[in-house]
């Protein structure tokens, strides 16, 4: 009996050392508000798990001082990674300073952390290859470069104070401007620069009223539109809100997005929105998780970019995943085959 309690013993106290030696990590996500967050929060948690990591994940309902909170506090708790994806890129000066004289590395998750040098790697998907996707997706359908045109098209972009905003926009302006310049493509509402395009904070019903703005201003004749390039899904949702209120659906126009949500993919499969570029969350998750593993080996962090972020204090090492699109024609292989959702989260 003695020796049987005595073994039990030693297993709890050999359990208790490895719980106390697992390391922790701090997972920080802006919102639970948008599906994809809590997509890529439960996945790193749950991989980060696998790997034998303690994990401390927190999401900040898009509120910045809750984030900064939150930050600090993984700080406080022992975290020795810190992993995080900004409500706003800048705002987050304090905790990466305290990150920064405790010695723990950071990693910007999607988006980039700004203005501060505290910032060790940076992982997300090519940021201007999604608007190059969204905008290559326009002028393929529309023909650009062969039909007559001209063609009418309105802008709908991401939150100023989201880094990858700018990225999305510019990557797909890139691609349509000339055709801009050209006269083939026609901005009626005259809104196009990346100022008059935003949409704060990335909400649905803030790109919904923009859209509805513009379209008493300027379809209220039911006026044709072709195109409606919009840098994610959830400010896709609110053009398409606006349309389905406000316009006809022989008019329908090209819509793009970015993340595939089931929302947008459902319309995607009813014929309202075109396509969505599809940025598998498994996929930047895993990258991540091995960023961390090779970070606490004291081994090479693997990147495959070191010249593109410039966050005003320093280029942080980056790892760039391969974004794609999904469409009607392609969303069973590239969500469905590849296990990302079930038929029946598309019902
Ligand atoms: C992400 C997008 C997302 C948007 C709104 C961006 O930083 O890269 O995937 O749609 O934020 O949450």
């Amino acid at each position: 009996m003695k020796k049987i309690l005595a073994l039990i013993v030693c297993a709890m106290l050999l359990l208790s050392c490895t719980a106390a030696l697992a390391e922790k990590v701090g997972v920080s996500m802006p919102t639970k508000d948008l599906q994809r967050w809590n997509q890529d929060g439960a996945y790193m948690e749950e991989k980060l798990k696998e790997a034998g990591y303690e994990v401390e994940l927190q999401f900040a309902s898009n509120d910045v001082p809750t984030q900064l909170n939150q930050v600090e506090t993984m700080i406080d708790n022992g975290c020795e990674v810190i992993v995080i994806a900004a409500i706003e890129g800048s705002s987050l000066g304090t905790a990466l300073d305290k990150a920064g004289e405790k010695g723990i590395p950071v990693i910007a998750y999607d988006r980039l952390l700004m203005d501060n040098g505290n910032v060790d790697y940076y992982a997300t998907f090519d940021n201007y290859s999604v608007g190059t996707v969204q905008g290559t997706y326009v002028k393929d359908a529309l023909d650009l470069d062969n039909a007559e045109g001209p063609f009418v098209m309105e802008i709908t972009a991401g939150d100023p104070g989201d880094n990858n905003a700018r990225y999305f926009y510019q990557g797909a302006i890139d691609v349509l401007k000339p055709y801009i310049d050209a006269g083939k493509i026609v901005v009626p509402s005259g809104q196009i620069e990346f100022d008059q395009v935003a949409t704060p904070t990335w909400k649905t019903d803030v790109a919904q009223k923009r859209a509805e703005d513009i379209l008493t201003a300027n379809y209220a004749g039911g006026e044709k539109i072709d195109a409606w390039l919009c840098s994610n899904d959830s400010t896709a949702l609110g053009v398409t809100n606006a349309l389905e209120a406000n316009y006809g659906a022989d008019n329908w126009p090209i819509i793009t997005g970015q993340d595939c949500d089931i929302a947008n993919t459902k319309n995607m499969i009813a014929g309202l929105q075109s396509m969505s570029v599809f940025k598998d969350t498994r996929t930047l998750a895993d990258r991540v998780v091995t960023m961390v593993g090779q970070i606490l080996a004291g081994e090479e962090v693997e990147v495959n970019d070191t010249e593109t972020y410039d966050n005003n204090v320093k280029v942080v090492p980056s790892f760039l995943c391969t974004p794609v699109f999904a469409d009607a024609n392609n969303y069973q292989e590239i969500l469905i085959d590849s296990g990302y959702y079930t038929e029946d989260d598309l019902k």
